[in-house]
């Protein structure tokens, strides 16, 4: 009997055009997929930016199914099993070592709200409940629960969802074509952008503003690496007015940069800082969120008795998400996968650039294993049609890209070989000749 595709609603999808031509997936390993016809696809995008390992790592998927097999849930309320503590533990020791707590969640969204909302809670735990505003940017993505879609800066995600939260403010976004275009690595200009908080501190009052949230690298609109200078004067500026910094870092972490988090990458360090998606490998859901020893501290130390943060999820610290996180990180220590994509850099790099000229190429930019072409606009057409004629074209050449807006956004699992970036530059290279 045919699939039938009318009750599955799908998520951040034309579902119309894609009942009419699917696109399936059916068995994934290393760095491909294959559908189920038996055709090969090059993952040029590690599933989501979260398959950092390559697909189907056998000690990932046996973890996991020994773990279920043993003990399939355990409540997080007022219990615990160890491997949330050796998880929590193994985590911080590839933190910066200020962030010496975590809080797990179920996924990127809920950390995005966990540590808004941490961080709240540490200003009431301070003695400073006035601090209540939350500062994002324009073109962040952090999510799409309520929280992330407020402080998050991307109007397609926003202008469905009402008024979404009240007391929310914007930076301006850092995608400067007309000075940084073509740049390699960190953008020259705009280290300056980061003065906007400035700007909001004297319109609002810094003793109105509990955090400011950014992206290192902004990946959902399109892979936007930060100016030279701009997040050390994001820092600088927070620190001064008592101001928590969060890092979302939800795909920038697990070594995506060369590093095992921007954080350590950019050498700056955040307040907090949310993670998910790399964190198991891609394989069950997870998120969390890491804290500065003073934020965790002053929550704990402003209840003596009873909960301290009246917060947490049916799914946090889930035992199979655990157990595939701590095989996931034996793989990424074992394989040396943090510094992976700095090693492959200059080659992922080079095979970018040289695209640099093809028709309607407005941008090349690049950093660690993360890599966008921006495409100028078709005149009258809905945003983005001609990344997503380049997607499709790869789609049958058999490499997965992802487009959002006129950006290709690349971030292949760092496993990925030189012959295997060689192929992906081919396979982009064929399909931009075609553009019109
Ligand atoms: C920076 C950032 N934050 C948050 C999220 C949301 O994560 P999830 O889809 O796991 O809820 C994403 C997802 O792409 C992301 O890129």
């Amino acid at each position: 009997m045919p699939l039938n595709l009318d009750a599955y609603w799908m998520p951040f999808t034309s579902n119309q055009a894609f009942k009419r031509s699917p696109r399936m997936l059916e068995r994934a390993e290393g760095m491909h997929y294959w559908t189920p016809e038996g055709r090969r696809i090059l993952d040029g995008t590690a599933g989501l930016w979260c398959v950092n390992a390559g697909h189907a790592r056998p000690r990932i998927t046996q973890a996991i199914a020994a773990q279920a097999a043993k003990m399939d849930y355990a409540p997080p309320f007022q219990m615990a099993h160890a491997d949330a503590f050796r998880l929590a533990e193994r985590l911080t020791q590839h933190l910066p070592p200020t962030l010496k707590h975590v809080f797990f969640t179920t996924s990127g969204s809920e950390a995005v709200e966990s540590a808004l909302k941490i961080a709240l809670a540490y200003h009431r735990a301070n003695g400073e409940a006035h601090r209540t505003r939350l500062i994002g940017r324009e073109r962040g993505y952090h999510g799409v629960n309520f929280g992330g879609t407020a402080v998050g800066g991307m109007g397609p995600n926003r202008k469905w969802f009402g008024s979404q939260m009240a007391g929310v403010d914007h930076l301006r976004h850092t995608h400067d074509l007309g000075r940084n275009a073509f740049s390699r690595g960190q953008p020259e200009h705009g280290a300056e952008l980061a003065d906007d908080l400035e700007r909001l501190i004297s319109l609002h009052d810094a003793s109105t503003i509990a955090a400011v949230i950014v992206e290192p690298v902004a990946g959902s609109t399109g892979a936007l690496m930060p100016p030279q200078g701009y997040l050390q004067r994001l820092r600088q500026i927070c620190s001064q007015h008592g101001i928590v910094l969060i890092f979302d870092e939800v795909i920038t972490g697990f070594g995506r940069l060369g590093a095992p988090f921007a954080a350590q990458h950019y050498e700056v360090t955040p307040d907090l800082m949310t993670m998910a998606k790399g964190i198991t490998n891609g394989c069950v859901p997870m998120g969390a969120v890491a804290c500065h020893q003073t934020i965790h501290q002053t929550i704990i130390r402003a209840t003596p008795h009873g909960i301290e943060l009246p917060h947490g999820y049916t799914y946090s610290a889930h035992p199979l998400a655990c157990a595939a996180a701590l095989a996931t990180l034996d793989t990424y220590e074992e394989e040396n996968l943090f510094s992976r994509a700095s090693s492959m850099s200059p080659d992922w790099e080079d095979m970018l650039h040289s695209l640099a000229d093809l028709p309607f190429v407005i941008d090349i930019r690049n950093t660690g294993l993360v890599g966008a072409i921006e495409l100028a606009p078709r005149m009258g057409a809905p945003v983005g049609s001609r990344a997503f004629e380049v997607y499709l074209s790869c789609w049958e050449a058999g490499l997965l890209v992802r487009t959002t807006g006129d950006t290709i956004a690349l971030s292949p699992p760092l496993i990925i070989e030189r012959q295997q970036i060689h192929e992906m530059g081919q396979i982009l290279s064929n399909a931009l000749r075609r553009l019109t």
